[in-house]
C-alpha cells in the first residue's frame, strides 16, 4: 500500500457532525432518535443519505426491500464490492449511534478516499439495510436476512406491524420499494462498524472490539387466555387471571436465564393485556420472549427450560398459553480472515483492542452466513443502547472509522 494510503485518517469532526445533522430526522425530547423503520422520520434521513452519496460520486440502487447500496467504482469493476454500512432506523426510544455510526461512518470511509484521490481495486459498497432494529417489523435483520436467501422477499413485504400495515405498504408509503432484486447487488466481503452496546470495552479502557463472534437470538410470540371476571366477587381460588400467569413466566424466563448464564440472556419486551380495566381480572394477554445465547447447546437449553416452564405454570393456573417461535438465529463465528484483518487494522493504528463477542444482532451477523464478514466495535457510555441516553465520544467514533477505512482497504487493495 503507498505511503499516502497507509497514513490515511478519516475527518473526525466531519463524521461527528454527520451524526448530529442526522439526529435532527425523529429526535426525541430526550436527545435521542425515534426513528421506526419505513416511517416518515427513516423516510427523510434515507433521502438525506442517498443525496449525501450521489454527492460523493456514489451511485445508489435501492433493492426490493428497500435496502440501499451505494457503489464506489474501483479500477477492477470485474471484482466484487467490499460492503461496509449498518442501519439508519432506530428503536422507538433508541440513540444516535446504534446503526447509524456504521453507515454514516462508511460514508466517510468514501469521502476520505476521494479527498485523498485514492482508488482502490476492488470496487466499495455503502450498504443502509432495511429494519435491522424489529421493533416495528419481526423479525430483526430482515432485509440482509432475505438478502442471504434466509427468507423471500414475498415473504418479508408480507410481515405486518402492529397496525396491520405490511412491509410493502410501509415501502410503498416512503416510496422506498427500489427495482434491484434482493440479492442482485453482490457484495465480495462485508464489513460493519458499531457500538459495542454492551459495558466491556469501557470497563477494560479498550478503544476496539475486535468482534469474533455474536450471539443466536430465540423469539417467540406468546398468548395467554385466562378467563376475564369480576375483581370484585370472584373468590381468589376461581380466578384463571392471565396477568398473574403472566408475571410468573417473566420470573421463569429470568431464572431460566440466570440459570445458564454468564452466557444467556433474556427479556420479555412487550405484553398487552386484551380490554384492560381496573376492575376486570385479565383474561388475555399478548406477549414476547427474547432470549439469546452464544452457545447453540444453551439456546437448545433455554428453549427446553422455557417451554417446561411454560407448560408447568399454566396448568398449575387452568390458563391456556401457546408460544410459538418466530425467529432463532443461530449464533455467529465470523470470518477468521476479516477478524484478523480488522485486529491489523486496530494495531497498526496503534489502538487499543481485545477480541469480544456480540450481544445484540447485527447485519453482518445474516451475511456472515454467505460471504466473509467482520465487525469493529467501539465503546459506549455505561454500555447503555436501546436507550435515548446512548453515547458515545467523537475520539472513539473516530478511532472505529479509522479501523473500518484501513480494513476495507486491506480487503480491497490500492490501485496504483
Ligand atoms: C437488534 O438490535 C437486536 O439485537 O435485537
Ligand atoms: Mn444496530
Ligand atoms: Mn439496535
Amino acid at each position: 500500500m503507498s505511503r499516502a494510503a497507509s497514513n490515511l485518517q478519516i475527518d473526525s469532526a466531519r463524521l461527528w457532525d454527520t451524526i448530529h445533522e442526522t439526529a435532527k430526522f425523529g429526535r426525541t425530547p430526550k436527545g435521542g432518535v425515534r426513528r421506526l423503520t419505513l416511517s416518515a422520520e427513516d423516510k427523510q434521513v434515507r433521502d438525506w443519505f442517498r443525496k449525501a452519496c450521489e454527492g460523493a460520486g456514489l451511485e445508489v440502487k435501492v433493492d426490493a426491500l428497500g435496502s440501499m447500496f451505494a457503489l464506489r467504482k474501483g479500477r477492477d469493476m470485474s471484482k466484487p464490492p467490499v460492503g461496509l454500512g449498518s442501519h439508519l432506523d432506530t428503536q422507538p426510544t433508541g440513540g444516535k449511534y446504534d446503526g447509524i455510526l456504521g453507515t454514516l461512518a462508511a460514508l466517510e470511509v468514501v469521502r476520505t478516499l476521494n479527498d485523498a484521490g485514492i482508488e482502490t481495486e476492488a470496487p466499495l459498497c455503502i450498504v443502509n439495510w432495511t429494519n435491522e432494529e424489529g421493533s416495528r417489523f419481526a423479525p430483526a435483520m430482515m432485509a440482509s436476512a432475505a438478502y442471504v436467501g434466509d427468507f423471500t422477499t414475498d415473504d418479508i413485504l408480507s410481515r405486518k406491524d402492529a397496525e396491520g400495515v405490511t412491509v410493502g405498504q410501509a415501502l410503498d408509503g416512503i416510496g422506498y420499494r427500489g427495482t434491484t432484486p434482493v440479492g442482485a447487488q453482490k457484495l465480495g466481503s462485508f464489513v460493519e462498524l458499531h457500538i459495542e452496546q454492551g459495558p466491556i470495552l469501557e470497563a477494560e479502557h479498550k478503544t476496539i472490539g475486535v468482534v469474533d463472534s455474536g450471539q443466536g437470538v430465540l423469539w417467540y410470540d406468546g398468548k395467554i387466555t385466562g378467563f376475564e371476571s369480576h375483581a370484585g366477587s370472584t373468590p381468589m381460588p376461581l380466578r384463571r387471571d392471565a396477568l398473574a400467569t403472566l408475571a410468573e413466566i417473566v420470573l421463569a424466563v429470568e431464572t431460566i436465564a440466570k440459570k445458564h448464564g454468564p452466557k444467556a440472556v433474556g427479556t420479555m419486551g412487550e405484553a398487552v393485556i386484551a380490554n384492560p380495566s381496573r376492575n376486570v381480572i385479565p383474561g388475555e394477554i399478548a406477549f414476547t420472549a427474547d432470549l439469546r445465547s452464544a452457545d447453540d447447546a444453551i439456546m437448545n437449553a433455554l428453549d427446553r427450560d422455557l417451554r417446561a416452564a411454560v407448560a408447568e405454570i399454566a396448568g398449575k393456573r387452568k390458563v391456556e398459553v401457546t408460544l410459538e417461535l418466530i425467529w432463532r438465529k443461530p449464533p455467529t463465528h465470523f470470518d477468521p480472515k476479516l477478524v484478523d484483518a480488522v485486529q491489523n487494522a486496530a494495531e497498526m493504528l496503534g489502538y487499543s483492542h481485545r477480541r469480544i463477542t456480540s450481544g445484540a444482532g447485527h447485519d453482518a451477523c445474516n451475511l456472515n452466513t454467505r460471504i466473509p464478514t467482520a465487525m469493529v466495535f467501539v465503546p459506549c457510555k455505561d454500555g447503555v443502547s436501546h436507550n435515548e441516553l446512548e453515547d458515545a465520544t467523537q475520539s472513539d467514533c473516530a478511532a472505529g472509522a479509522n479501523v473500518l477505512l484501513h480494513t476495507v482497504l486491506a480487503l480491497t487493495g490500492v490501485a496504483s
